[in-house]
Protein backbone atom coordinates (compact mmCIF):
# COMPACT_ATOMS: atom_id res chain seq x y z
CA UNK A 1 0.00 0.00 0.00
CA UNK A 2 1.55 3.47 -0.91
CA UNK A 3 0.30 7.11 0.66
CA UNK A 4 -1.03 9.30 -1.86
CA UNK A 5 -1.51 12.02 0.49
CA UNK A 6 -0.96 12.47 4.31
CA UNK A 7 -1.91 15.90 5.64
CA UNK A 8 0.59 15.35 8.94
CA UNK A 9 3.47 14.09 6.39
CA UNK A 10 3.25 16.64 3.08
CA UNK A 11 6.55 15.64 2.02
CA UNK A 12 5.28 11.59 1.77
CA UNK A 13 3.63 11.14 -1.34
CA UNK A 14 4.19 7.63 -2.50
CA UNK A 15 5.97 6.03 0.27
CA UNK A 16 4.83 2.81 0.61
CA UNK A 17 3.74 1.84 4.40
CA UNK A 18 4.39 -1.13 6.43
CA UNK A 19 1.50 -2.51 8.34
CA UNK A 20 2.50 -1.03 11.89
CA UNK A 21 2.45 2.84 9.68
CA UNK A 22 -1.16 1.48 8.55
CA UNK A 23 -2.08 1.38 12.27
CA UNK A 24 -0.75 4.56 12.91
CA UNK A 25 -2.33 6.35 10.35
CA UNK A 26 -5.94 4.90 10.66
CA UNK A 27 -5.40 5.31 14.41
CA UNK A 28 -8.25 7.21 16.40
CA UNK A 29 -7.13 10.20 18.09
CA UNK A 30 -5.92 9.69 21.40
CA UNK A 31 -8.16 11.00 24.62
CA UNK A 32 -10.96 12.10 22.30
CA UNK A 33 -14.04 10.77 21.83
CA UNK A 34 -14.26 10.06 17.95
CA UNK A 35 -17.20 9.04 15.67
CA UNK A 36 -15.52 7.29 12.19
CA UNK A 37 -18.12 6.27 9.82
CA UNK A 38 -16.46 3.83 7.64
CA UNK A 39 -17.64 2.72 3.81
CA UNK A 40 -16.56 1.30 0.50
CA UNK A 41 -18.29 2.11 -2.91
CA UNK A 42 -17.54 1.44 -6.33
CA UNK A 43 -16.49 4.48 -8.49
CA UNK A 44 -19.67 5.01 -9.95
CA UNK A 45 -20.62 5.90 -6.11
CA UNK A 46 -22.73 2.21 -5.60
CA UNK A 47 -22.60 1.18 -1.79
CA UNK A 48 -23.47 -2.42 -3.04
CA UNK A 49 -22.75 -5.22 -5.76
CA UNK A 50 -24.93 -6.80 -7.97
CA UNK A 51 -26.15 -9.27 -5.16
CA UNK A 52 -27.02 -6.33 -2.28
CA UNK A 53 -24.28 -6.33 -0.48
CA UNK A 54 -21.22 -4.34 0.33
CA UNK A 55 -19.06 -7.59 0.50
CA UNK A 56 -19.34 -8.58 -3.30
CA UNK A 57 -17.14 -4.65 -3.93
CA UNK A 58 -15.01 -4.87 -1.60
CA UNK A 59 -11.47 -5.60 -2.40
CA UNK A 60 -8.10 -7.12 -0.32
CA UNK A 61 -7.15 -3.77 0.66
CA UNK A 62 -10.34 -2.70 1.42
CA UNK A 63 -10.91 -5.68 3.87
CA UNK A 64 -7.17 -5.31 5.26
CA UNK A 65 -8.47 -1.72 6.24
CA UNK A 66 -11.71 -2.81 7.38
CA UNK A 67 -10.49 -5.68 9.91
CA UNK A 68 -7.36 -2.94 10.70
CA UNK A 69 -9.97 0.33 12.18
CA UNK A 70 -12.17 -2.78 13.99
CA UNK A 71 -8.80 -3.65 15.83
CA UNK A 72 -8.62 -0.16 16.87
CA UNK A 73 -11.89 0.78 17.86
CA UNK A 74 -13.82 0.99 21.13
CA UNK A 75 -17.09 -0.49 19.74
CA UNK A 76 -18.55 -0.95 16.08
CA UNK A 77 -21.90 1.29 15.89
CA UNK A 78 -24.17 -0.42 13.02
CA UNK A 79 -27.97 0.36 11.73
CA UNK A 80 -30.21 -2.78 11.77
CA UNK A 81 -30.61 -2.15 8.11
CA UNK A 82 -27.22 -3.55 7.48
CA UNK A 83 -27.29 -6.33 10.58
CA UNK A 84 -29.72 -7.55 8.31
CA UNK A 85 -28.37 -7.03 4.65
CA UNK A 86 -24.93 -8.42 5.72
CA UNK A 87 -25.84 -10.39 8.23
CA UNK A 88 -24.01 -9.56 11.52
CA UNK A 89 -23.93 -12.15 14.20
CA UNK A 90 -20.92 -10.64 15.97
CA UNK A 91 -17.81 -9.26 15.55
CA UNK A 92 -14.49 -11.45 15.44
CA UNK A 93 -11.60 -11.56 17.04
CA UNK A 94 -9.11 -10.91 15.54
CA UNK A 95 -4.71 -11.56 16.44
CA UNK A 96 -4.14 -8.50 17.35
CA UNK A 97 -7.47 -7.89 18.92
CA UNK A 98 -8.46 -10.99 20.75
CA UNK A 99 -11.24 -9.37 22.89
CA UNK A 100 -13.18 -7.91 19.83
CA UNK A 101 -14.96 -4.29 20.22
CA UNK A 102 -18.61 -4.15 21.46
CA UNK A 103 -21.12 -4.47 18.37
CA UNK A 104 -23.89 -1.45 18.89
CA UNK A 105 -26.79 -1.79 16.92
CA UNK A 106 -29.36 1.21 16.31
CA UNK A 107 -32.67 0.11 15.69
CA UNK A 108 -36.08 2.66 15.99
CA UNK A 109 -38.30 -0.51 15.45
CA UNK A 110 -37.05 -2.36 18.35
CA UNK A 111 -36.74 -5.20 15.93
CA UNK A 112 -33.76 -7.43 17.06
CA UNK A 113 -32.31 -8.77 13.85
CA UNK A 114 -32.29 -12.43 13.77
CA UNK A 115 -28.73 -13.12 13.57
CA UNK A 116 -28.34 -11.19 17.03
CA UNK A 117 -31.02 -13.31 18.27
CA UNK A 118 -29.40 -16.75 18.54
CA UNK A 119 -26.49 -16.45 21.41
CA UNK A 120 -23.15 -16.99 19.76
CA UNK A 121 -20.28 -18.28 21.70
CA UNK A 122 -17.78 -14.95 22.29
CA UNK A 123 -19.83 -12.55 21.15
CA UNK A 124 -18.48 -10.24 23.08
CA UNK A 125 -20.08 -7.13 24.67
CA UNK A 126 -23.01 -5.63 22.84
CA UNK A 127 -25.60 -3.05 23.07
CA UNK A 128 -29.17 -2.76 21.56
CA UNK A 129 -29.99 0.88 21.59
CA UNK A 130 -33.17 1.94 20.47
CA UNK A 131 -36.14 4.42 21.45
CA UNK A 132 -39.34 4.71 22.68
CA UNK A 133 -41.44 4.19 19.89
CA UNK A 134 -40.51 0.78 19.40
CA UNK A 135 -42.65 -0.09 22.24
CA UNK A 136 -43.13 -2.26 25.39
CA UNK A 137 -43.55 -5.04 23.98
CA UNK A 138 -40.97 -5.29 21.10
CA UNK A 139 -38.41 -4.03 23.99
CA UNK A 140 -39.72 -6.50 26.28
CA UNK A 141 -38.48 -9.01 23.45
CA UNK A 142 -35.25 -7.17 23.29
CA UNK A 143 -34.63 -7.25 26.58
CA UNK A 144 -34.87 -11.12 26.97
CA UNK A 145 -33.25 -11.68 23.60
CA UNK A 146 -30.12 -9.88 25.07
CA UNK A 147 -30.49 -9.35 28.59
CA UNK A 148 -32.28 -5.91 29.96
CA UNK A 149 -28.12 -4.39 30.48
CA UNK A 150 -28.00 -4.57 26.82
CA UNK A 151 -30.80 -2.78 25.31
CA UNK A 152 -30.78 1.18 26.07
CA UNK A 153 -33.71 3.50 24.95
CA UNK A 154 -32.42 7.19 23.84
CA UNK A 155 -34.95 8.78 22.07
CA UNK A 156 -38.45 8.75 21.06
CA UNK A 157 -39.63 8.40 17.40
CA UNK A 158 -35.81 7.56 16.59
CA UNK A 159 -32.57 7.14 18.51
CA UNK A 160 -30.62 10.56 19.52
CA UNK A 161 -27.48 9.67 18.22
CA UNK A 162 -25.95 12.15 20.29
CA UNK A 163 -27.22 11.08 23.50
CA UNK A 164 -26.51 7.38 22.40
CA UNK A 165 -22.88 8.12 22.03
CA UNK A 166 -22.82 9.71 25.40
CA UNK A 167 -24.00 6.83 27.11
CA UNK A 168 -21.35 4.90 25.21
CA UNK A 169 -18.50 7.31 26.02
CA UNK A 170 -19.77 6.45 30.06
CA UNK A 171 -19.12 2.94 29.37
CA UNK A 172 -15.34 3.81 28.18
CA UNK A 173 -16.57 3.83 24.18
CA UNK A 174 -14.98 6.65 23.05
CA UNK A 175 -13.28 5.27 19.73
CA UNK A 176 -16.33 4.82 17.31
CA UNK A 177 -16.05 3.13 14.38
CA UNK A 178 -19.66 3.55 12.64
CA UNK A 179 -19.97 0.87 9.67
CA UNK A 180 -23.47 2.49 8.26
CA UNK A 181 -25.56 1.91 6.69
CA UNK A 182 -26.50 4.99 4.48
CA UNK A 183 -29.39 5.76 6.82
CA UNK A 184 -27.70 5.53 9.90
CA UNK A 185 -25.03 7.90 8.31
CA UNK A 186 -27.33 10.24 7.34
CA UNK A 187 -28.73 11.04 10.99
CA UNK A 188 -25.42 10.58 12.33
CA UNK A 189 -23.99 13.40 9.84
CA UNK A 190 -27.72 15.31 10.85
CA UNK A 191 -27.21 14.73 14.31
CA UNK A 192 -23.46 16.51 13.75
CA UNK A 193 -21.79 13.35 15.42
CA UNK A 194 -19.83 12.12 12.61
CA UNK A 195 -16.10 13.20 13.10
CA UNK A 196 -14.22 11.52 10.23
CA UNK A 197 -15.48 9.18 6.91
CA UNK A 198 -13.12 6.63 5.79
CA UNK A 199 -13.65 5.72 2.45
CA UNK A 200 -12.53 3.01 0.19
CA UNK A 201 -13.47 3.66 -4.18
CA UNK A 202 -13.29 0.15 -5.19
CA UNK A 203 -11.91 0.17 -8.91
CA UNK A 204 -15.25 -1.17 -10.38
CA UNK A 205 -18.72 0.23 -11.88
CA UNK A 206 -21.41 -1.35 -11.24
CA UNK A 207 -24.59 0.66 -12.56
CA UNK A 208 -27.99 -0.75 -11.17
CA UNK A 209 -30.08 1.71 -8.66
CA UNK A 210 -28.57 0.31 -5.08
CA UNK A 211 -28.21 2.85 -2.25
CA UNK A 212 -25.27 5.34 -2.02
CA UNK A 213 -23.14 5.75 1.48
CA UNK A 214 -25.98 8.54 2.39
CA UNK A 215 -29.79 8.42 2.61
CA UNK A 216 -31.89 11.27 2.51
CA UNK A 217 -32.65 14.30 3.65
CA UNK A 218 -30.00 16.56 2.05
CA UNK A 219 -26.85 17.87 3.44
CA UNK A 220 -25.56 21.12 4.07
CA UNK A 221 -25.96 23.85 2.08
CA UNK A 222 -26.38 24.01 -2.53
CA UNK A 223 -22.77 21.95 -2.23
CA UNK A 224 -23.46 20.07 0.17
CA UNK A 225 -21.12 19.54 3.68
CA UNK A 226 -18.20 20.44 3.14
CA UNK A 227 -15.13 16.99 4.34
CA UNK A 228 -11.57 17.69 3.91
CA UNK A 229 -8.95 14.81 2.96
CA UNK A 230 -6.54 13.66 5.62
CA UNK A 231 -4.88 10.18 4.46
CA UNK A 232 -5.34 9.14 0.64
CA UNK A 233 -3.45 5.19 0.60
CA UNK A 234 -3.75 3.10 -2.49
CA UNK A 235 -2.86 -0.60 -3.51
CA UNK A 236 -3.81 -2.20 -7.24
CA UNK A 237 -6.10 0.08 -8.21
CA UNK A 238 -8.49 0.41 -4.66
CA UNK A 239 -7.94 4.23 -3.32
CA UNK A 240 -8.62 4.43 0.72
CA UNK A 241 -8.81 7.76 2.16
CA UNK A 242 -9.93 9.36 5.50
CA UNK A 243 -12.24 12.88 4.85
CA UNK A 244 -12.43 14.71 8.21
CA UNK A 245 -16.00 16.43 7.76
CA UNK A 246 -17.01 19.38 9.11
CA UNK A 247 -19.69 19.94 12.00
CA UNK A 248 -21.91 22.48 10.37
N1 LIG B 1 -20.83 -0.14 1.11
C1 LIG B 1 -20.81 -0.08 2.41
O1 LIG B 1 -19.77 0.20 2.99
C2 LIG B 1 -22.07 -0.37 3.20
C3 LIG B 1 -22.04 -0.23 4.59
C4 LIG B 1 -23.23 -0.49 5.29
C5 LIG B 1 -24.37 -0.87 4.61
N2 LIG B 1 -24.35 -1.00 3.27
C6 LIG B 1 -25.56 -1.41 2.54
O2 LIG B 1 -26.61 -0.51 2.82
C7 LIG B 1 -27.87 -1.20 2.76
C8 LIG B 1 -28.68 -0.94 4.01
O3 LIG B 1 -29.03 0.42 4.01
P1 LIG B 1 -29.86 1.08 5.20
O4 LIG B 1 -29.85 2.54 5.00
O5 LIG B 1 -31.14 0.35 5.36
O6 LIG B 1 -28.93 0.67 6.42
P2 LIG B 1 -28.91 1.09 7.97
O7 LIG B 1 -28.72 2.55 8.14
O8 LIG B 1 -27.89 0.18 8.56
O9 LIG B 1 -30.30 0.60 8.51
C9 LIG B 1 -31.46 1.38 8.58
C10 LIG B 1 -32.16 0.94 9.84
O10 LIG B 1 -31.29 1.20 10.96
C11 LIG B 1 -32.05 1.75 12.00
N3 LIG B 1 -31.70 3.17 12.11
C12 LIG B 1 -30.89 3.91 11.33
N4 LIG B 1 -30.76 5.15 11.82
C13 LIG B 1 -31.53 5.20 12.92
C14 LIG B 1 -31.80 6.21 13.89
N5 LIG B 1 -31.27 7.43 13.85
N6 LIG B 1 -32.63 5.88 14.90
C15 LIG B 1 -33.17 4.66 15.00
N7 LIG B 1 -32.94 3.66 14.12
C16 LIG B 1 -32.12 3.94 13.09
C17 LIG B 1 -33.51 1.52 11.62
O11 LIG B 1 -33.76 0.17 12.04
P3 LIG B 1 -35.21 -0.47 12.27
O12 LIG B 1 -35.69 -0.83 10.91
O13 LIG B 1 -34.99 -1.67 13.13
O14 LIG B 1 -36.03 0.58 12.92
C18 LIG B 1 -33.45 1.66 10.12
O15 LIG B 1 -34.52 1.07 9.44
C19 LIG B 1 -27.55 -2.68 2.60
O16 LIG B 1 -27.70 -3.01 1.24
C20 LIG B 1 -26.08 -2.76 3.00
O17 LIG B 1 -25.43 -3.81 2.35
C21 LIG B 1 -23.23 -0.75 2.54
Amino acid sequence: MRVLLDHRRPAAPGARVTASELADLYAFPRGRRWVRANFVTSLDGSAVGADGRSGSINTPADNRVFALQRDLCDAVLVGAGTVRAEGYERVEPSRRRPEPPALVVVSASGRVPEGLRTPVEGRGAGLFLTCSAAGARRLGRARSALGSEAVVVAGDEEVDLGAALDSLAARGLRHVLCEGGPSLFSAALSAGVVDELALTLAPTLVGGDGPGITAAPRLGGPAGLAVWPRLLVEEAGTLLGLWRVSRS
